[in-house]
């Protein structure tokens, strides 16, 4: 089975790190006999924009749409282009034309890489963090009454509708049954929000009930985000809705290190469109063309396609992209903890020495 990688190095470092994110999936793709394609796109890129004044031409759909995977650097160069255009314009339309309704980020600790919380060693922090990318507490709805005068009024309103929630849920609980302590943390604010968290909580045990092996943990958002840097060690999967989870998803990463290793997938599990992996950092203006920027973020996120793609049913040699993800992994923990670093690691080497290193490492893995 063949899958297109349609590859989108965006700004700044997103163009620095994408060559050492293909190095090492050319590595592993020679290693295990895996069949991809590239599709390298120019646009979604604010060099574009100053070329053309949009982010990405009008048939960016067709050019892409049928690709298996996104391959995404960072977008954003806010000297010249205003932020919520360049995301706008790129990346958020994928992520909800593509109904990539799962954004997925793993959290964890590495030998290696200094913490910033105390006394905690590799194996304390090991969790993913999924959060609802597509309805919840982000919406349009709402406006605003009488304004400028003391009656102003501002409504905001949040959607939850059973099939958005049912499907983030179904994704968590089948990923804490993947994982050997099958523990699902179930984000929620059933005291203060009274009507939708409620309904969350509801759907949330109603699914528990066909996952008798899964402990569910359901715990309100305050205590929770307090339980990421005092009790890491709590957690297995932490499933929540759009707000909560994206406070969660910065957060978890925040305690295992650096932005330059946080990995993350936008994912359509139905497969019906491209899912999409990116690392969390953004464009990085302040370091980019000084060939600093830490590669292992971009490497991950690949390493998260593979697992993806090899998942699907019609992929008889998933097991090798399996086994192509945990080279990539233990590849990784191999270079963060002997070297090279790159400066946000403590080191002084540069983006290519990590991508060179990690691709050696995981041909003889
Ligand atoms: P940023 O993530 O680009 O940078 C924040 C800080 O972390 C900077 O000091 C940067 O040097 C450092 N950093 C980031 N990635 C690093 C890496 N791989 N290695 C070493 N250091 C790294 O966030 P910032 O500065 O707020 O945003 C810059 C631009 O990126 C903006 O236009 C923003 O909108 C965009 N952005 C795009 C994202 C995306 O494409 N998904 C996500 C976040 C921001
Ligand atoms: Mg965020």
């Amino acid at each position: 089975k063949s899958f297109d990688i349609a590859v989108i190095p965006g700004d700044g470092i997103g163009k620095e790190v994408m060559p050492e994110g293909l190095r090492v999936i050319d590595a592993v793709a020679e290693r295990f006999s895996l069949d991809l394609a590239y599709r390298h796109i120019d646009w979604a890129s604010c060099d574009y924009y100053d070329e053309t004044g949009s982010m990405m031409p009008p048939d960016w759909r067709p050019q892409i749409g049928e690709c298996d995977a996104l391959y995404f650097g960072a977008v954003g160069w806010p000297a010249r282009v205003p932020d919520h255009v360049s995301l706008w314009g790129s990346l958020l339309k994928f992520r909800r034309d593509f109904d990539q309704y799962i954004n997925l980020r793993p959290v964890r600790l590495f030998e290696g890489v200094p913490c910033p919380l105390a006394n905690r060693k590799p194996g304390d922090i090991d969790f993913f963090v999924v959060r609802e990318n597509t309805e919840g507490e982000y919406t349009a709805l709402g406006g605003r009454m009488f304004e400028g005068t003391e009656r102003e009024l501002v409504i905001q309103e949040s959607v939850f509708t059973r099939t958005g929630t049912d499907r983030v849920l179904r994704y968590a609980f089948e990923l804490a049954q993947s994982r050997p302590r099958k523990h699902l943390t179930v984000a929620t604010k059933s005291n203060g929000i009274a009507v939708s968290m409620p309904y969350w909580d509801e759907r949330a045990d109603l699914m528990a009930q066909q996952y008798p092996g899964i402990t569910v943990d359901r715990q309100h958002i305050d205590i929770l985000t307090a339980r990421f840097v005092l009790q890491p060690t709590r957690f297995d999967v932490v499933v929540a809705s759009n707000l909560f989870g994206d406070i969660l998803s910065d957060l978890g990463p925040a305690c295992a290190g650096t932005i330059g290793l946080a990995p993350s997938a936008n994912l359509n599990p139905d497969r019906l469109f491209p899912s999409l992996f990116e690392p969390v950092h953004g464009s990085a203006p302040d370091i980019y063309g000084k060939g600093i920027a830490n590669p292992v973020a971009m490497i991950w996120s690949g390493a998260l396609m593979l697992d993806f793609l090899g998942r699907d049913p019609t992929c008889p040699d998933g097991e090798r992209y399996r086994r192509a993800h945990d080279a990539i992994l233990s590849a990784i923990e191999t270079v963060l903890a002997k070297g090279p670093r790159t400066p946000d690691l403590g080191g002084a080497a540069r983006t290519e020495d990590l991508g060179k290193a990690i691709a050696e490492l995981v041909k003889t893995i």
